[in-house]
């Protein structure tokens, strides 16, 4: 990774993508929202490369859809229209990559958002599909209603992973006001 300057866990988030991505891979965005990473994922992964993504909002996979006829990747992009807590009822084998933005859509209605239980029951499976050399992002905000409780839950958890199988790391700034998000990254060993 080539980095001039740091930067914010977002950013980040699109930085590891690029550089841990591969053509082929078979990836899962839970949180898919107005499609931002989604629409990476399904140009980095190719045309043999394949996108799972998760919403419950389908104003979001709506918005998604659109984005992804325009630059010609649809056929790429499998959208569900389901929490991620249901995610085993859709996805079976392992796979390289899975990330999660938690919170809510930016520009809709703020009450309809991420919860803690749905997801770390969510995590807990994500965690479990990893293939070797997989990796887990999830970026955690804690501005909202809820969303310390849910950063601390997510990060319980994720403390917990047994180092002989998997790393876990937090990357956050700690000397910035207004509740910079927090990341949280896992790799299958
Ligand atoms: C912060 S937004 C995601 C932004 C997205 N990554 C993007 O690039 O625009 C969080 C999304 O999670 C969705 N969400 C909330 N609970 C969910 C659940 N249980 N399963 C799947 N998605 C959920 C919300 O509807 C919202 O669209």
């Amino acid at each position: 990774m080539d980095f001039k300057h740091f930067v914010n866990a977002v950013d980040l988030v699109k930085k590891i993508m690029n550089y841990h991505i591969k053509k082929g891979d078979r990836v899962l965005d839970c949180t898919v929202g107005n499609g931002n990473d989604t629409l990476l994922l399904a140009s980095l992964v190719g045309e043999k490369g394949k996108v799972y993504g998760f919403d419950i909002q389908s104003k979001a996979l709506k918005i998604t859809k659109e984005k992804l006829i325009k630059e010609n990747l649809e056929y790429r992009v499998t959208l569900i229209n389901d929490g991620h807590e249901n995610i085993d009822n859709y996805i079976s084998g392992k796979v390289d990559f899975i990330v999660y933005n938690l919170g809510y859509l930016p520009g809709g209605d703020k009450r309809i958002k991420t919860e803690i239980n749905t997801t770390l029951e969510s995590i807990k499976k994500s965690v479990g599909l990893l293939n070797n050399n997989g990796l887990l992002l999830i970026t955690c905000y804690t501005g909202h209603d809820g969303g310390l409780v849910e950063k601390k839950g997510v990060e319980y958890f994720i403390k917990s992973l047994n180092q002989k199988k998997y790393n876990a790391l937090r990357f956050n700034f700690i000397n910035q006001k207004n509740n910079p998000p927090i990341l949280f990254g896992v790799e299958k060993l």
